[in-house]
């Protein structure tokens, strides 16, 4: 196998690693924290895989240290991490958790101390299970609460925090959590979740606002983009490819950057006053995110196909899409193929499509699942895991080169973690960590990302 040399990047790029709370801290019931829709899903019988749960997970809560000697170690411009909404605020809103808030408060301290900028994501996806019981992202008051957490964490943490993420990948919990019913809080609406689209969108406007309000400056978004390929030059697999397009990649980044829905359908499909909703959703941002993991190969639904599977789910029946396998590339361990151009062909669409419109851009995320463990000496040799990255970061610096201004790269992610549905099986880390001990072993990719920063090629 051959890893490409990296071309240099830009003075003052930053290089930075993502995680989340839900899937490393374990300590779901230490200090006050209260239960999220996750913890919920994960006692549900049948709904991840091996019957895992996040109860314990990288016990990142009780272990932020050594986590934090790994990221120094590493020489990381910045860290991406989440903070728990239940953990601030175990009812959603009211009463303040302080030691919730002080075990961010102290992790951004420990972060600052060692140099590395914290970027923080507000929501990955543990909804408080109380504000779920009361219509969760179903219901429009969700949006009020969250940017009250907003204001709360901002408030706290807006002297140092460089830059902020009110959400992460509206699209996955509006499409797995309550279209699909494959993540929590599991409902399975279809069509009829859209309203969970717009009430996050109105909650990310809501809280950009409060941010600013509280102190806060450099404010972005983290969302999930991926290049649509049409299943063949049909018009109705080009139609249905065309379909699926707005509704995974514009549907969350046309009301933020344009302050309009990508169709007229789908601005029909929201509830509340849409209009005067979209001037609060683009209230203007610092930056834009960019989570990239693959392609998608789309086609009008055929009689017969066999189930789809997305991101290692299994789709349930009546899809109004056809999601064939995309061959003729190699795949990680998760089965997704391997297709670092994409990262440079979600960019430059973006780029194209939202024009002057589209601010400083990051990649808020980018990785690859690969199960190597450690040998005899302690050596994880993820040398796969090297190529994917380097390929990926080439496409990035091509990107640059055909005019995107993109400013840093996160790699997803700093430990092996839990991955939602899938489990424990599946590993995403630049750090092995051992599900029975606990201990983190950096794998050989840790070490190369490690001279990458330093060398910036
Ligand atoms: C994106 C999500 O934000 C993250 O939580 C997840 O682990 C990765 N994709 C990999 O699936």
């Amino acid at each position: 196998m051959t890893t490409p040399a990296i071309p240099e990047f830009p003075d003052g790029f930053l290089w930075g690693v993502a995680t989340s709370a839900y899937q490393i801290e374990g300590g779901v019931d230490a200090d006050g924290r209260g239960p999220s829709t996750w913890d919920t899903f994960c006692a549900r019988p049948g709904s991840v895989l091996g019957g895992d749960t996040a109860a314990v997970a990288t016990d990142h809560y009780h272990r932020h240290d050594e986590d934090v000697a790994l990221m120094t170690e590493l020489g990381l411009g910045a860290y991406r991490f989440s903070i728990s909404w239940p953990r601030v605020l175990p009812a959603g809103w009211g009463e303040v958790n302080q030691a919730g808030l002080d075990f961010y408060d102290r992790l951004v301290d420990e972060l600052c101390a060692a140099d590395i900028a914290p970027a923080v994501t507000l929501f990955h996806w543990d909804t408080p299970q109380v504000m779920e019981d009361a219509g969760g992202w179903l219901a429009r008051d969700t949006a009020n609460r969250f940017a009250d957490y907003a204001a709360l964490v901002g408030g706290r943490l807006g002297d140092r925090v460089k830059l902020w993420m009110p959400l992460n990948e509206p699209m996955v919990l509006t499409l797995f959590g309550y279209a699909l019913g494959v993540h929590a809080p599991g409902w399975q609406l279809m069509f009829k979740a859209l309203p969970v689209a717009h009430h996050q969108l109105l909650g990310h406007g809501l809280a950009t606002q409060a941010l600013r309000a509280a102190g806060a400056s450099g404010i972005g978004i983290a969302n999930h983009h991926t290049p649509v390929w049409p299943a063949s030059a049909a018009p109705a697999d080009q139609e249905a490819a065309r379909a699926y397009d707005a509704l995974v990649n514009e549907l969350f980044a046309a009301p933020v950057l344009l302050g309009e829905y990508p169709t007229a359908e789908l601005a029909a499909a929201m509830p509340g006053p849409v209009a005067d909703d979209l001037l609060v959703i683009s209230t203007p941002l610092d930056w834009y995110g960019v989570n990239y993991y693959q392609p998608s190969r789309v086609g009008a639904p055929r009689a017969g196909a066999g189930a789809a599977v997305v991101d290692g789910s299994t789709m349930p029946d009546g899809l109004p899409f056809d999601l064939p396998a995309i061959e003729g590339y190699p795949l990680t361990d998760f089965g997704w193929p391997v297709v670092p151009d994409g990262l440079r062909e979600v960019l430059v669409t973006l780029r194209s499509r939202y024009g002057a419109a589209l601010p400083p851009v990051y990649v808020t995320e980018n990785g690859c699942a690969y199960g190597e463990q450690p040998d005899g000496e302690g050596r994880v040799g993820d040398a796969r895991r090297i190529e994917f990255l380097a390929g990926h970061l080439h496409a990035a610096r091509q990107a640059i080169d055909e005019g995107v201004d993109l400013r840093g790269y996160f790699v997803w992610s700093l430990l092996d973690n839990f991955e939602w549905a899938a489990g424990y099986s599946q590993r995403f880390g630049l750090v092995h960590v051992d599900y029975e001990t606990l201990v983190r072993t950096p794998k050989d990719s840790f070490h190369w990302y490690r001279e990458l920063i330093r060398t910036r090629r």
